[in-house]
């Protein structure tokens, strides 16, 4: 296999997650060549971090057209990925994308025709399938150790959106999609689950709640997760949700250990004391498994008639399927920009082995399914009945 400081990459997008992507580069010692966004954060962030070439002014064919990048990942706001996506496929790149992958299913269409026609790999950031607890879970449900599964029960709580003062481009439907908490974090929730039963959702069930129906905001770009003065706000209506339920149905898992799995999501952006919490927890008929991405190195095996276990991420609870996913001795805790890292890993090694290392990440296609997925929950809630994907 290619080593992978042969791999050269260029990061779009210069906000919240660019720079987790380009930690998680340097941490495998892939080069960062380019990066591109506005000419002052692009100028700024290549300072930081020694990247050699700025593409400023938001000019990304001109990264397009650089020698210098094999692997473009694109992080910035979901109305362009598709359009980035495609043009960074046509100049001949690999791609990384963050997601949702793009703003409804007839765009994202494109984009999965475009990546199979190509021989590029093309990659969706749901990296939480890379957390070794994940792994772990998906392995435990492979193997049969928790028996037939009969339900997935969960949550992805943030509160980050809280006040009707917060404010992000997500709130806004043109900029994020008309899904907002659903296909911002609950597809996370979703694509996790799917990935570790080992089959997709078929067909949904779900409410939507918007407790602001009007919130204030700042004029002009904000950064994520950036604080404003709400002296200097103006009045606009809201037209994403705060927060939804979501019931699920899985389809069959090829392993044959779970059909028809009934799942239960709850999701919400203005749950108070939640930062990150991704909770899932798988049930069948020998036993059940639990995770929360805010303690990310456990999980807890129940059995109705054993004791339960604490399972922690490299020791001997966790098996060997997980190994190439986990650097730091147990006790020594991963986390967030782990997961980024790990994604990153069997991305590149995807590449640089010549596309012979087997596709555990998001694909394009796993990416349109979500978009398809978040189209079904708002036709579900309008309808009030089980839409199919
Ligand atoms: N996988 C994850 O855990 C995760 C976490 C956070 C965000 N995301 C995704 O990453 C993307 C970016 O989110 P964020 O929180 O970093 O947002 P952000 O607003 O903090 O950053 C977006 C950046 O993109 C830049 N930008 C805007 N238009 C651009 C264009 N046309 N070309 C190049 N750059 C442009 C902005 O100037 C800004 O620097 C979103 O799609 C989001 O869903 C994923």
């Amino acid at each position: 296999m290619t080593p992978l400081h042969h791999l050269r990459a260029g990061i779009v997008g210069t906000g919240f997650i660019g720079p987790v992507h380009i930690e998680a580069l340097k941490r495998l010692g892939v080069q960062v060549t380019a990066v591109c966004g506005s000419t002052k954060n692009a100028r700024a962030m290549a300072e930081l971090w020694g990247i050699p070439e700025v593409h400023g002014g938001y000019d990304f064919e001109s990264m397009c057209r650089s020698p210098n990048v094999d692997v473009v990942h694109i992080t910035s706001p979901n109305k362009v990925h598709v359009e980035q996506s495609l043009a960074a496929l046509k100049a001949g790149k690999h791609v990384v994308c963050e997601k949702p992958l793009g703003m409804n299913s007839k765009e994202t269409a494109k984009l999965v025709a475009a990546a199979a026609k190509s021989d590029r790999v093309f990659a969706v950031n749901y990296m939480c399938r890379f957390f070794p607890a994940v792994l772990q879970m998906r392995a435990m449900v492979q193997r049969g150790d928790l028996g037939k599964i009969i339900h997935v029960q969960g949550h992805f709580f943030q509160d980050w959106l809280l006040k009707n003062t917060d404010y992000n481009w997500r709130l806004l439907a043109s900029e994020g999609g008309r899904l907002r908490a659903v296909g911002d974090i609950g597809t996370h929730w979703i694509d996790a689950a799917g990935f570790i039963l080992g089959a997709r959702a078929e067909s949904v069930f779900a409410t939507l709640g918007t407790f602001h129906k009007t919130r204030r905001r700042p004029r002009g770009e904000v950064q994520t997760f950036a604080k404003i003065d709400p002296a200097k706000m103006v009045p606009y209506k809201v037209d994403t949700e705060d927060f939804a339920s979501v019931l699920l149905k899985f389809g069959k898992a090829r392993h044959g250990h779970a059909e028809a799995v009934h799942a239960n999501c709850a999701v919400s952006q203005v749950a108070a004391g939640w930062k990150c919490s991704l909770y899932i927890g798988i049930y069948g008929t020998e036993g059940s498994v639990q995770w929360d991405f805010q303690q990310p190195n456990e999980i807890i095996v129940g059995r109705r008639d054993e004791p339960n276990q604490i399972l922690q991420r490299n020791t001997a609870g966790f098996c060997e399927d997980v190994a190439n996913f986990t650097d730091t001795p147990g006790g020594h805790p991963e986390g967030f920009p782990d997961s980024h890292k790990m994604h990153c890993r069997a991305v590149y090694e995807h590449i640089a082995s010549g596309r012979k290392t087997p596709v555990i990440f998001a694909t394009a296609e796993d990416g349109h399914h979500e978009v398809r997925l978040c189209e079904a929950v708002l036709r579900s809630s309008a309808a009030g009945k089980w839409v199919k994907v």
